[in-house]
């Protein structure tokens, strides 16, 4: 990854186009500029953090409309529930399973525990958005519940940057895959399906499906 990136900057840096990594290359902000190092590690970022995510969300998200066909239908009769649908799908499927390291800097209490200072705390975002404390039946796949507040894309100031474009392309993509293959099935029994071996990122090895 690092050699592809090194190559791409330089191809353009060289010859650069309209896209994000000419575009990222080509930035200047008040005479200052990315250097090689910061624009890789923005490039890994944006990789990372805005194709795997985003991939994951489709894939799960359609894992888990397939197995909710009631569900299913409610969304195809009525695309109002559309964005609903997606805040919904992120709480139910989280693309990601915690956010990035946090340490604390001063004792915490949290639920009649305290974390000391100085400690790695790791936040699984996925386990808060199954809490049954605060989000009903929270197990259940509902495309009409106010699923707002659901962490998914963090919180505080590291709120995802790219949450209204994963929500655009979550929109764009599941519309466009359940209203052209009307009849899109899983190709193989649900309790094959394998997920990745990642503590971070919750998706799936492969989803296979019939389009029709
Ligand atoms: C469904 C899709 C996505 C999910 C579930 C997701 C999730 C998250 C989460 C949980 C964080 C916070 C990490 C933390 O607090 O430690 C985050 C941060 C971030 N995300 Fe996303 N993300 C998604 C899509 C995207 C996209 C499409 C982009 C960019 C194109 C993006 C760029 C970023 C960046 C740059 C940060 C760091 C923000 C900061 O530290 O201030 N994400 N994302």
């Amino acid at each position: 990854m690092y050699q592809f990136f090194t190559d791409l900057v330089a191809a353009k840096r060289a010859e650069p186009a309209d896209d994000l990594v000419s575009a990222l290359v080509t930035a200047r902000d008040a005479g200052d500029s990315l250097d090689d190092r910061e624009l890789l590690a923005m490039l890994f970022l944006l990789l990372v953090a805005g194709h795997e995510t985003t991939t994951n969300l489709i894939a799960s998200g359609t894992l888990a409309l397939l197995e909710s066909p009631a569900e299913l239908a409610r969304l195809r009769d009525d695309w109002s529930l559309l964005p609903g649908a997606v805040e919904e799908l992120l709480r139910y499927a989280n693309p990601l399973n915690h956010a990035t390291d946090r340490f604390t800097l001063e004792p915490v209490e949290i639920g009649g525990v305290t974390i000391p200072a100085r400690e790695w705390v790791l936040c699984v975002t996925s386990s808060a958005n199954h809490d049954p404390a605060r989000f009903a039946d929270a197990d259940r796949l509902d495309i009409g519940r106010d699923a707002s507040g659901h962490v998914a894309f963090g919180h505080g100031i590291h709120y995802c940057l790219g949450a209204p474009l994963a929500r655009l392309e979550g929109e764009i993509a599941f519309r466009a895959l359940l209203t052209r293959f009307p009849g899109l099935s899983l190709a193989v029994p649900a309790s094959s399906l394998r997920w990745r071996p990642s503590s971070l990122i919750h998706g799936l090895e492969a989803l296979p499906v019939r389009l029709s």
